[in-house]
């Protein structure tokens, strides 16, 4: 039988207490927000008696979130688990996580304690939160350098105490994934109250092991795991959420787990907290880098044509991602180039392709990336041409510092001229208003940049524009002395550019329509 794991996202406390991760209220507010849309099971909000900001973060997120449990973190101290309860007080679904040291190394260097004193504060601290609310999490900090012996009786203890679950951190990513994985074992066999409480793993990455060692434990009993999006976190970082979900779902067979988690929301979120925080994750991160479901190699992108399952273990759909991207750069091969030609509107004979292939090659040799300007020089430099659809018959401009930008437009449409006026933000803009009359077709102007191509008054401006026709971009370039006429070329060309490749595209489709029906 398949059991559950529960998801505890401390992002916004272990995460957000790392350098170059802190946020505001309100930011932690907006991201608690897409933790309960990703539908983690608890939110660990803060500290409360760290900071004001702390508080009143924690405090917030208890009074908005009621889709998830809210937990604050409390040392083993009264005033600790006080704070946490005033804060807490008004969620949905309250829990104190309070902790001690039980490493010996903690307890002489850090706590100056002996193992008796930390028992009892431990059971004193559990007990006081279990005042205030039933769900109380207790972690034995440093507990994969602790002394198994004296840690399974805090565990004992703290259980009789009224702690309903347990976590046992590798609080500075020490361990492997055997060793961590048998603590747990060794733990719920030595510990006789143990199944009356969910175990809990929290794993650190110094040694870049914290999913492996997370999931090592899952495997060997603990049914909560804590972690972080992105992976944030103290130093090299937590267990990042993401790799442990998806590593669940996509190996469900071997380890028999699941999880609540909506999986097409881990992009958003892992986009937001990037945005919130500035911290990047790397191109090469796994579940959420930018190259996770990128191909760039030749053979690897032939196989994903044929078949995705090739070389992707899990759909980028299934992580919120819309598809796959398949990379034009010197590895790729035609098969991939032919793909793209074919998106942009270009139905390449074999020989064509061949041919762009081979222009293709040179430019990669020399670029790093391949973009669809290129692709579409490559066919237009060697093979097919842009129509001109629309030409500029003549343009008439009233433009001054008391005047309305005014612009009169002709345009040459096969035989016909046709004509109309606008009035804009600026001559530039009246004269686009009035080819947008002309042609009934509206394009959004994404790009616009003038430069003069010699020195002096009569130089001439070139001007280049990108433009959106219909979801697709589109560029333009024309020089001439007068930039507004410039201007206007500029918009033609790529308006043409549109509605070239639109012919195009709907004269391939009756090509394909009349092959099926022969
Ligand atoms: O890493 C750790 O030990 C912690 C505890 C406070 C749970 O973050
Ligand atoms: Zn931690």
């Amino acid at each position: 039988m398949e059991e559950r794991v529960f998801v505890f996202d401390t992002t916004l406390r272990d995460g957000e207490q790392s350098p170059g991760c802190s946020m505001n209220v309100q930011e932690k507010l907006r991201l608690a927000r897409q933790l309960e849309s990703l539908q983690v099971d608890v939110i660990e909000a803060g500290f409360p008696i760290s900071s004001e900001g702390d508080f009143e973060a924690v405090q917030e997120i208890a009074k908005t979130i009621r889709g998830c449990t809210i937990a604050a973190l409390a040392r083993a101290v009264k005033g600790d688990i006080e704070r946490a309860w005033q804060a807490l007080q008004y969620a949905a679904r309250p829990r104190i996580h309070t902790f001690i040291a039980t490493s010996d190394l903690h307890l002489k260097y850090k706590l100056k304690k002996s193992r008796e004193q930390v028992l009892e504060d431990a059971v004193a601290a559990v007990r006081l939160a279990k005042s205030y609310c039933d769900e109380v999490e207790f972690s034995c900090e440093d507990a994969s350098r602790s002394d198994i012996d004296f840690m399974c009786k805090v565990i004992e203890a703290t259980i009789d105490a009224g702690a309903t679950i347990i976590n046992l951190p590798d609080t500075v990513g020490y361990a492997v994934p055997d060793e961590y994985g048998a603590m747990f074992r060794t733990v719920r066999e030595r510990v006789p109250n143990i199944g009356k409480i969910i175990l809990s793993a929290h794993c650190h990455n110094d040694l870049g092991l914290a999913v492996a060692n997370s999931l090592a434990a899952l495997k060997n009993g603990a049914r909560q795991v804590e972690c972080t999006v992105n992976g944030i976190g103290e130093r090299a970082g937590n267990a990042a959420l993401e790799e442990i979900v998806m590593g669940l779902k996509t190996r469900r067979e071997y380890y028999g787990l699941y999880t609540n988690v909506k999986t097409e929301e881990i992009m958003k979120t892992s986009k937001l907290l990037s945005s919130l925080t500035g911290m990047m994750v790397q191109r090469n991160k796994a579940i959420v880098g930018a190259n996770a479901f990128a191909h760039e190699a030749g053979i690897h992108q032939d196989g994903i044509l044929k078949s995705p399952i090739t070389y992707e273990i899990m759909t980028p759909q299934s992580v919120g991602i819309k598809e796959s991207t398949l990379v034009l750069g010197k590895h790729s091969g035609r098969h991939a180039l032919k793909q793209r030609y074919a998106e942009l509107g270009y139905q390449l004979t074999e020989e064509e392709l061949e041919r762009a292939y081979k222009m293709f090659c040179a430019i990669a040799d020399k670029k790093k990336e391949i973009y669809d300007d290129d692709l579409e020089a490559i066919v237009e430099a060697g093979f097919t041409s842009t129509e001109e659809i629309y030409t500029l018959e003549n343009l008439q401009i009233t433009s001054g510092t008391s005047l309305r930008p005014t612009a009169t437009v002709e345009l040459r449409h096969g035989n016909e001229v046709l004509v109309d006026s606008a009035t804009g933000d600026g001559p530039v803009d009246a004269a686009y208003k009035a080819i947008e009359r002309i042609t009934g077709i509206i394009g959004e102007l994404k790009e616009y940049s003038i430069k003069a191509v010699h020195s002096g008054h009569d130089a001439l401006g070139e001007v280049f524009v990108r433009i959106d026709f219909d979801g697709s971009l589109y560029n333009g370039r024309a020089a001439s002395t007068d930039i507004i006429t410039g201007s206007v070329n500029a918009y033609l060309e790529a308006l043409n550019r549109a509605l070239t490749r639109k012919r195009r595209q709907q004269n391939s489709h009756r090509r394909t329509v009349k092959e099926e029906t022969v």
